[in-house]
């Protein structure tokens, strides 16, 4: 296992600024578990959970504060970090769980307000809390667009009346096909979940969730009776002119998460949101913030690498991967006898139907009491959440130093254009849109040097992303590498 550090080379954001990865390897627990929407019960499907091992059924700030652990990287973060798990149902009806890759990752974006861009960023307050994405939703309703389109360029969006909330709401979501080596989707790129076929054919690395929260706040409440009402986007989702009302700019939080589709490559069957969703319009992820807000507010202020490395803010204390991954929470009694991990028999948690839409799933918010300890969980020492087998894919999800010790064969980033120097090695490429700005993230990695290289790519004309990548893409044809 390499030591090396990674470095994220984050070329221009059209003026935007720092930002940090939130990395949590580990997963606190895996239940119908949803103190914001079910507080003190059982969630209607089932989540995947990062962070404080204070979560619960109906966790408090103090809970969070009182866990004695978090799977995230950072130990002032005791923040809760929750969304649904990937299914995968086979052709005899049976459902088991995809692999989520290296965990979870939480962007924090420090972008400004773009119509106020003296005004500073605010870290979330105590127990702030919010909802991104809609559990029910089974249809893309912007404006009549064709949702397998991409979308116009971000700066068409305000002309197009494309900027309401509704709009940016299902622009939050992203499904990246991964295929490593190969050209990379811009991040929110694509508003729904490919079908089998199309994960089959061209995502041999598997497809990332991603799901951005809004990040401008009413500035008075920390929540409200929806979790979504007290905060609203930036009218481009990542970036952008907060709307009125709603002036106090909050970090941007991104949730991103690589699911081992590809494991099922030739596999008959169909993949599915543990909310019944086989679309991904109700993909949809929830936050508490565990955070001092005082310290947060200094890690705003003070954490402004432009690597995204947790570890270049001298403010954090950064756990180890293993310390991550060893962090769990105690299952509440009502879920601890649920089997939501491996191979989870004929129906989705909660016995939660498949709603293909396009109406709103009425049933994706029904909650069903989780079973009584059966005979057969009741042979599992440990209960339902038994440690998965080693066999499990585990692969960091940034390309991963230790992907090499893994023991499965894990995605190996192919080098791509420009050449990386000697003495580093390419992790990964990616692109972000922004208006006509395509900027490249190039993330290499070394052993004894900090890299200090950027490469931003400009493109002037007024096109969209997909006809923006192909120019990108014959623009590296021509470039001579990083400089
Ligand atoms: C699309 O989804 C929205 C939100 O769930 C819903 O109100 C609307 O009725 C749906 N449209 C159709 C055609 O079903």
């Amino acid at each position: 296992m390499k030591l090396g550090k990674q470095f994220a080379i984050f070329a221009s954001l059209g003026g935007a600024a720092a930002f940090w990865r939130m990395e949590c390897r580990g997963q606190v627990g895996q239940a119908r578990l949803d103190p914001l929407i079910n507080p003190g019960g059982v969630s209607s499907h089932a989540h995947v959970i990062h962070g404080s091992s204070g979560f619960g059924a109906a966790s408090t700030y103090e809970d969070l504060l009182n866990g004695d652990c978090t799977s995230c990287a950072v130990v002032q973060d005791k923040s809760a970090y929750w969304a649904p798990i990937l299914y995968f149902k086979h052709l005899d009806g049976s459902f088991e769980e995809v692999q989520q890759v290296g965990g979870m990752l939480a962007y924090y974006f420090l972008n400004k307000d773009l119509k106020d861009p003296n005004k500073p960023i605010t870290a979330f307050p105590n127990d702030f809390r919010m909802i991104a994405g809609d559990s029910t939703r089974r249809n893309y309703s912007v404006a009549g667009l064709d949702p397998l389109l991409p979308d116009p360029p971000k700066s068409d969006w305000a002309s197009k009346g494309q900027t309401n909330q509704h709009d940016l709401a299902q622009r939050a979501l992203g499904f990246n096909c991964l295929h490593y080596g190969g050209e990379n989707e811009p991040t929110l790129y694509r508003h729904y979940l490919p079908d089998k076929a199309f994960l089959d054919a061209n995502c041999k690395d598997g497809v990332r969730f991603e799901l951005s929260f809004p990040s401008c706040w009413n500035g008075k409440d920390i929540s409200s009776p929806d979790h979504k009402s007290h905060v609203a986007y930036p009218d481009t989702v990542i970036n952008g002119n907060c709307p009125p009302g709603f002036d106090v700019k909050l970090p941007g939080l991104m949730f991103e998460t690589i699911w081992a589709t590809n494991a099922f490559v030739g596999v008959p069957g169909e993949f599915v949101i543990s909310n019944g969703d086989v679309t991904g319009y109700g993909y949809h992820g929830d936050f508490i913030s565990g955070w001092d807000a005082n310290f947060l507010q200094a890690a705003v202020e003070q954490c402004t690498d432009g690597s995204g490395m947790v570890q270049a803010c001298p403010l954090f204390t950064v756990l180890s991967e293993d310390e991550q991954r060893k962090c769990k929470m105690q299952l509440p009694p009502s879920v601890v006898n649920e089997k939501v991990t491996g191979m989870i028999g004929e129906s989705l948690p909660g016995g939660l139907a498949i709603a293909y839409g396009p109406g709103p799933a009425i049933g994706a918010q029904a909650v069903q009491p989780a079973p009584a300890a059966t005979s057969a969980s009741a042979n599992l020492p440990g209960g339902v959440f038994k440690e998965l087998p080693s066999e499990t894919p585990e692969v960091n999800a940034l390309g991963a130093a230790e992907a090499s010790s893994s023991p499965t064969p894990t995605p190996t980033p192919t080098p791509s254009d420009p050449p990386v120097p000697a003495g580093y090695e390419l992790l990964r490429t990616d692109y972000v849109t922004n208006g006509n700005v395509v900027s490249k993230i190039v993330v290499i990695e070394t052993v004894e040097y900090v890299m200090l290289a950027t490469e931003t790519v400009t493109v002037t004309a007024t096109f969209g992303a997909d006809k923006a990548r192909r120019e990108l893409h014959h623009l590296h044809g021509r470039r001579h590498g990083m400089h």
